[in-house]
């Protein structure tokens, strides 16, 4: 009898775990624990007949056979419950589940994101403002007044005469040098607009802002602090290039050139055969942008700087135009 109550057991779980629906469920409990005829119920009736040394043990057996097995018929019926109740009922639990694609951070977004960190491991706090901004914090408060021909550098997108898309990130640095006193240290990153479209240039960009002002700050800081965060970008020490420029607010100023990852120096489409790559403006904040923030220039001096994200994505991953970045196709996107 031991013998019998033990292949039940195992036999009755194997069905069990094999029923689909309710009406299996039912089947299994008419054939197992049913009152008349259920195979339990049969074994349990013959305990009658068993040596009465043997019963205590064989009873006590029994009982855990059918409780072990009433317990696992309630929970499989409380599965079929809730699922008739969420409509699931008949779902097949074996089939392989569906692919959900993840979504990605966007490459210029993960860069953007990486350059911020380099920054901010150096002491940086992150600043942001607005993409539509006044004529004042563009052009004026960086000394470039009404009519004067660095405007043109530009090609501005104009929403009325005195509001405007921004065409770079360095109106925050009148933003928070008015509302602040040195010594200071930020980068401000953020999109930035132009009537612009090549290869090389697209009309919605990128850039992040950095510059810091405090007593005797010099070239020689920009320098540091701009192949210090170079190096960790790409992870290698590139060649830098300060090349002199012009910034109506910045004296003096400096673009600065990366060796092109692309070709690696020798000339190719993205580089203008030049072997170089343009990645940021720089220079030291020119004495008339600190006076107009209410500094005393004769006191403090900054440096500041804008970086190009896209570019540096570009040259990071290898890519040779711009606008892939923008067609939104997921073969390319979902690369990064
Ligand atoms: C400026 O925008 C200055 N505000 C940078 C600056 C800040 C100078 C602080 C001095 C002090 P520029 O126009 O050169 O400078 O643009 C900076 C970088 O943005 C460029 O080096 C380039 O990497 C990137 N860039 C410029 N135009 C585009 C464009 N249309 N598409 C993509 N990247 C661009």
């Amino acid at each position: 009898m031991e013998q019998e109550l033990l292949r039940l057991k195992q036999e009755a779980e194997e069905t069990l775990a094999q029923v689909a629906g309710s009406d299996q469920l039912e089947a299994f409990r008419v054939k197992y624990l049913g009152r008349k005829g259920g195979l339990l119920t049969g074994v349990l009736r013959q305990l009658g007949k068993v040596p009465a040394e043997e019963r205590p043990r064989l009873g006590q057996l029994a009982n855990d056979v059918k409780q072990g097995i009433e317990a696992l018929f309630e929970e499989k019926k409380d599965l079929f419950a809730a699922r008739s109740a969420t409509g699931m009922e008949g779902f097949d639990y074996s089939l392989p589940g569906r692919y959900l694609p993840f979504g990605k951070l966007h490459p210029v977004t993960q860069v953007m994101e990486e350059i911020c960190s380099i920054f901010e491991g150096l002491g940086f706090a992150v600043a942001e403002g607005p993409d539509v901004e006044t004529d004042y914090y563009n052009f004026e408060a960086l000394n470039i007044p009404k009519h004067h021909p660095a405007r043109d550098m530009h090609d501005t997108f104009y929403v009325t005469e005195s509001i405007l898309l921004r065409t770079h990130t360095s109106p925050m640095q009148a933003r928070i040098m008015e509302r602040q006193d040195p010594p200071l240290r930020y980068i401000a990153p953020g999109k930035v607009y132009r009537c612009d479209s090549d290869i090389t240039h697209t009309p919605m960009f990128h850039q992040v802002e950095g510059f810091l002002v405090d007593r005797q700050v010099s070239f020689a800081d920009l320098k540091g602090v701009l192949t210090s965060f170079t190096h960790k970008m790409f992870e290698r020490e590139l060649a830098l290039r300060f090349r002199p420029s012009f910034f109506p607010f910045t004296e003096p100023s400096a673009e600065v050139d990366i060796a092109c990852v692309i070709c690696g120096g020798g000339g190719c489409r993205v580089c203008k055969r030049t072997g170089w790559l343009e990645i940021l403006g720089s220079g030291l904040i020119d004495p008339e942008v600190l006076k107009m923030v209410g500094y005393d220039p004769d006191i403090y001096s900054g440096f500041a700087f804008g970086l190009g994200v896209e570019r540096i994505a570009m040259l990071k991953y290898g890519i040779d135009d711009i606008r892939l970045y923008y067609e939104n196709d997921l073969r390319f996107l979902s690369q990064f």
